[in-house]
């Protein structure tokens, strides 16, 4: 099969900014976390005051319509520290106070005009996402954990970059964390060198009833893709387990099995994982071929305006990493220049949604 590691005795550990570990980067935060300055704030409020006076949709903006002649020199150091070092920025201190849903979203919208082109995140063409727990079920096969309140396991979004930002933090729980899968995929190396026989081999995951055109309603991904002198890594447990129920599936062996647990121990170890707590108007980047996410459960206030809600953006960077065919070819759909193109859905038209639907 084209892309097959022939041979993962071979392999040897990955040496990169990408390859951190989470008890160096929590001493680093100065590194990864910028605070916004008052005259940067100032300097993305006009940018929204403009965009909301044009009454531009989302979808017609440019990067003329959001101009950000200061900030976007923070934004492009920010986008080079996500596609070529440890792969993950927190931008903090948006104040929200005093604006609408709709300004906040413009804000973010507008800071990713500069980092990438927005992808739709699911079979209804959403290019704005709202992570919002909508009641549904997590163990429903075609539910996606982004509309539930459920603690999320380690796993990867479908596009170059997942950013969110927080409008409404939650009572309580939903700390977010992420960890390196290239420091994971050296530790299975260094601890388990049996289990990467299975693990850069293809898993049979679904893709939850969100079927791209010619595509089947499951998709065949490794979770360790080295590629070009790094590794690329494409994990979502639960996509797996749930395509275990569809017809045609093969079943998934103990050896497989077994090699998940490794990795998911070694994702949650405290030290090598770095935990954030959300405040409102932070944004966090992630560029999902090097970094791994995960939340834990949360519990949301009785009213519905204060319940958790964070706004999504999935972004194809043209100029973002060297990929391997099982990832623009085997799951993602794949855009003009050759990037993962998130979830699109054949006659699907491209939407940003001020509310979860
Ligand atoms: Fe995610």
């Amino acid at each position: 099969m084209e892309g097959l590691i022939e041979n993962p005795k071979s392999l040897s550990p990955v040496v990169g900014p990408e390859a951190w570990i989470g008890c160096d980067m929590a001493s680093l935060q100065s590194e990864w976390c910028h605070e916004w300055t008052v005259a940067e704030i100032a300097e993305i409020q006009s940018a929204v005051d403009k965009v909301c006076r044009s009454g531009l949709d989302f979808l017609q903006l440019t990067k003329a319509d959001f101009p950000l002649p200061t900030v976007s020199k923070r934004i492009l150091y920010m986008r080079q520290y996500l596609l070529e070092g440890p792969g993950f920025y927190l931008f903090r201190g948006f104040p929200l106070d005093g604006l609408s849903l709709r300004e906040a979203a413009t804000a973010f919208w507008g800071i990713g005009l500069y980092i990438g082109r927005p992808c739709s995140q699911n079979g209804k063409g959403h290019v704005l996402g709202h992570v919002k727990n909508l009641g549904l079920d997590y163990r429903d096969p075609l539910a996606r954990g982004y509309q539930t309140s459920a603690a999320l396991p380690y796993h990867t979004d479908s596009s170059d970059l997942v950013g969110l930002m927080c409008w409404q933090p939650a009572k309580a729980g939903g700390l977010s964390s992420i960890v390196s899968s290239t420091t994971v995929f050296n530790e299975v190396l260094k601890r388990h060198p049996e289990a990467m026989t299975e693990l850069v081999k293809p898993f049979y995951r679904t893709r939850w009833g969100e079927i791209p055109e010619g595509k089947n309603s499951w998709a065949e991904v490794p979770v360790f893709m080295p590629h070009d002198g790094r590794v690329i890594s494409h994990y979502v447990r639960s996509a797996i387990r749930k395509g275990q129920l569809l017809p045609g599936a093969p079943p998934l062996t103990d050896h497989q099995s077994s090699a998940l647990d490794i990795v998911d121990r070694i994702a949650n170890e405290d030290g090598i994982n770095l935990k954030m707590d959300f405040q409102p108007g932070d944004m966090q980047f992630v560029c999902n071929h090097f970094t791994w996410h995960s939340r834990t459960a949360f519990e949301d206030f009785d009213l519905p305006e204060k319940r958790r809600h964070l706004l999504r953006l999935w972004l194809a960077c043209a100029d973002g990493p060297s990929l391997p065919s099982w990832m623009t070819n085997a799951y993602e759909g794949v855009t003009e220049d050759g990037r993962p193109n998130g979830i699109q859905v054949p006659g699907v038209p491209l939407i940003a949604p001020l509310e979860a639907e």
